[in-house]
């Protein structure tokens, strides 16, 4: 972990409005970063099980488990599994802050920042493909849906070609390589705000850490997971992941089956509800002070007495992508 560059919780006061924890519940923080959240949650009372994929950040909160007198469990599991470590009701809040850290940005060893060059890694758990295996190995077919739509990149055809003829002469090793690559095939204008290779990195992230299934699997957890009454407080940074916790939440506030093909399904009970504003964002003095507050949204929902309903993952509408495995993605180049 970086000393010279701390994470900043975003939004902690809002967060910890909508947790509302207090002594002797135990909430979990299903995105432990720099403990943030946790530590505050702990501070009010409450016992913590806190999740990390990333080893780096759980070995640097054994100091906060080590003081917390058994009130902090710490877990290094994705917080998909959130289920497999909290028993069914046990919860009186679950939060999640999707994304990666201060820390994981900053350390160029971890590929994930186009600013300094790094191997091109980008993998949260440290295990499993890595950006590199992506680019060099899946077809171009599928580079052009990882960059398009988990990049949200316009010109993800032009990119994904040229990734897929530049690497038969070298393999991408390094971030440097790819971003220069992207600048090449895009070059930067002078009104624009962003970095040309931003969503390029942004797609390859969320398809190498598969986040929008793991978010769509602990919201799963959460219904599961949390006690009639408990808190689900999600902050995400990204319009997909947003799109994400609203059609979950919007769901399972609403007795609607959200089936077509089932118009005459008896209504189904709430296993939410929503308790204050639809959607919550950084005030203007945080984002201020902290920029990347600047596209945080908040979204809460109260768990209710109703059982958990089926975990359909039709639901959320997730874009139809590969799993990040090599060997399983269409051939090497198509
Ligand atoms: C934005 S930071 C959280 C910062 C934290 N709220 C704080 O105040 O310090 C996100 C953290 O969540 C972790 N993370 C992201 N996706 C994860 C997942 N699916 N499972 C477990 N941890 C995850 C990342 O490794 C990173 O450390």
């Amino acid at each position: 972990m970086s000393a010279e560059a701390p994470h900043i919780p975003v939004m902690l006061a809002e967060v910890l409005a909508a947790l509302n924890p207090a002594p002797g519940e135990t909430v979990a923080d299903g995105t432990f970063g720099a403990g943030g959240y946790t530590r505050a949650i702990l501070d009010a009372g409450a016992d913590v099980i806190a999740f990390d994929r990333d080893p780096d950040a759980i070995a640097a909160g054994r100091h906060l488990a080590d003081e917390s007198e058994g009130r902090l469990r710490l877990v290094e599991a994705p917080f998909s599994t959130i289920a497999d470590h909290a028993a069914p009701g046990s919860l009186d809040g679950l939060v999640l802050d999707i994304g990666v850290s201060s820390m994981q940005l900053d350390q160029a060893g971890r590929g994930f920042s186009f600013r300094q060059d790094g191997p091109l890694d980008m993998r949260m758990a440290q295990s499993g493909p890595s950006a590199s295996d992506i680019v060099n190995s899946y077809g171009v077919k599928d580079l052009i849906r990882i960059i398009g739509i988990l990049g949200e990149e316009r010109n993800a055809p032009k990119i994904a070609h040229a990734i897929v003829r530049a690497r038969d002469g070298a393999p991408f090793e390094t971030t440097g390589q790819l971003a220069a690559l992207i600048e090449k095939v895009q070059p930067r204008k002078a009104k624009d705000t962003i970095h040309p290779a931003t969503r390029t990195f942004q797609g390859l992230r969320i398809f190498v850490n598969d986040e929008l299934r793991e978010l769509a699997r602990a919201l799963f957890a959460a219904e599961t997971c949390l006690k009639p009454g408990g808190r689900l407080v999600v902050v995400s940074f990204h319009s997909l992941e947003d799109r994400i916790v609203k059609r979950f939440i919007a769901d399972r506030t609403s007795q609607a089956s959200g089936s077509r093909h089932l118009p005459m399904a008896a209504p189904r009970a709430l296993t939410f509800k929503i308790a204050g504003k639809a959607m919550v964002a950084a005030s203007p003095a945080e984002i201020e002070v902290n920029p990347r507050a600047r596209s945080a949204k908040l979204r809460a929902a109260t768990r209710t007495e109703a059982p958990a309903r089926d975990a359909d993952m039709a639901v959320f509408g997730l874009p139809d992508l590969p799993s990040p495995a090599i060997g399983k993605q269409e051939g090497r180049t198509a």
